[in-house]
């Protein structure tokens, strides 16, 4: 039977990229003693109040449908957090609020490119993105990352990749997998680009709250920075985020698309199309989360950066391997190139001859095949052990 062309398109675009987490979950299960540096999910807990907020939500009976857009609470929440954080007034009718920062990205993409547009990705970018753009037909146009910029998208790069069909430039800061954060300086560059080309801007803001402080001054060398937040670029601008990465919490599926009201209105009946709106217990914890801090996003964030310094401590000495050290996010990439292998073939090794699980590089792209990515979201003994083991693999692929 025939089927349409967008299964073809996404083929192995999906689960596949994380092969090597998958066969190293079959290892664990099997008994061995597998050290998982694969996937970014926080090791903490969801903080206990917000469980209590789901919970008491439940028994009071918040199961029923809620509506298209979300529930008047939390889009309040994410009216007064956004309101805060750009000096503008942000209104309810800027938000969609859906399951995750995924669903928000490819609701984004499907209603503003299709078949026949360009879309400018940094390469490398989430293992994702590649299956996000093609789900929409248009072509996904990779720009190349530079490692002695930090990873942080060059403006003038991003200006050469353009062409007539181009429609979309796509953002992640801070990046994942490289952890590169875009200063307002970049943005301001990046956003000169789109407006001489008249481009849409898309950011994926998932790890907001995840930008380093610099461990001297205690402040972050590069404060975060959206083009959402710049008055000039807001009505080119659409956002997504959620609360996975912020409050510890991805299984909550609590997620949100941003942009300018007119074009959020235009959005809404293919959000609901889709999904016609999401739990409202969810809702009620999320517009918690949303309105005050909580001390485990900056525990996150201290933790990973701490552990970031550890990894670049451990393996940078090593011959043939060279950590990029990440300004934020959940991750830190190592080239492993100088070993004569490139970053697929050294996670198989890794997996089969160490029991250590990293995602090769060239699930993000063609720029990081010869890297490795590791996740800063495992215990600091297991990251330890898996360092070591990666560099007892690393000195014995040198020495022959
Ligand atoms: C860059 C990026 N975007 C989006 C996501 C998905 O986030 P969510 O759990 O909110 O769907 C992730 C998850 O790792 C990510 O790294």
């Amino acid at each position: 039977m025939r089927t349409a062309s967008i299964l073809d398109r996404v083929s192995g675009l999906g689960s596949d990229k994380w092969r090597v987490h998958f066969l190293a979950r079959q290892m664990k299960a099997r008994g061995e003693s597998v050290i998982l540096l694969t996937i970014g999910e926080p090791e903490q807990p969801t903080p206990d109040e917000l469980i209590e907020v789901a919970c008491r939500a439940l028994r009071a009976g918040r199961t029923g449908y809620s509506n298209g857009r979300g529930e008047p609470a939390v889009l309040q929440a994410l009216s007064a957090r956004y309101t805060r954080r750009t000096g503008r007034l942000i209104g309810t009718d800027q938000f969609i609020w859906v399951p995750g920062t995924q669903s928000a990205l490819y609701l984004l993409l499907m209603g503003l490119v299709q078949a026949g547009d360009d879309v400018l990705v940094a390469d490398p970018c989430y293992a994702t993105y590649h299956g996000l753009v093609r789900a929409t037909g248009a072509r996904l146009v990779p720009v190349a990352l530079r490692p002695e910029r930090g990873f942080r998208l060059d403006a003038d790069d991003l200006a050469r990749a353009v062409t007539p069909a181009t429609r979309l430039i796509f953002l992640n800061t801070p990046h994942n997998p490289t952890g590169a954060v875009l200063g307002r300086s970049d943005i301001r560059a990046i956003g000169q680009v789109a407006k001489a080309h008249d481009l849409w801007i898309l950011c994926d803001e998932v790890y907001e709250s995840l930008v380093f402080d610099d461990p001297d001054t205690g402040v972050p060398p590069t404060p975060f920075a959206s083009p959402f937040d710049e008055a000039d670029l807001a009505d080119r601008t659409v956002i997504a985020a959620s609360l996975s990465k912020s409050h510890a919490a991805p299984g909550f599926r609590a997620g949100w698309a941003a942009g300018p009201s007119d074009f959020i209105a235009k959005l809404l009946p293919l959000a609901e199309s889709m999904l016609f709106g999401a739990q409202p217990f969810i809702a009620d914890m999320a517009a918690e989360a949303l309105a005050r801090e909580f001390s485990v996003t900056g525990q996150m964030c201290q933790t990973y950066a701490r552990r970031a310094a550890h990894v670049a401590q451990q393996l940078d000495p090593v011959p043939g391997l060279r950590v990029h050290r990440p300004a934020g996010g959940m991750f830190v990439m190592v080239s492993v190139d100088e070993l004569g292998l490139d970053g697929e073939a050294f996670a198989m090794r890794l997996l089969n001859e160490a029991q250590v699980a990293v995602m090769p590089g060239c699930a993000f792209g063609q720029a990081s095949a010869g890297m490795v990515r590791l996740s800063l979201t495992v215990a600091d003994e297991a990251l330890e052990q898996g360092c070591e083991r990666i560099a007892a693999l690393a000195r014995s692929l040198a020495a022959v």
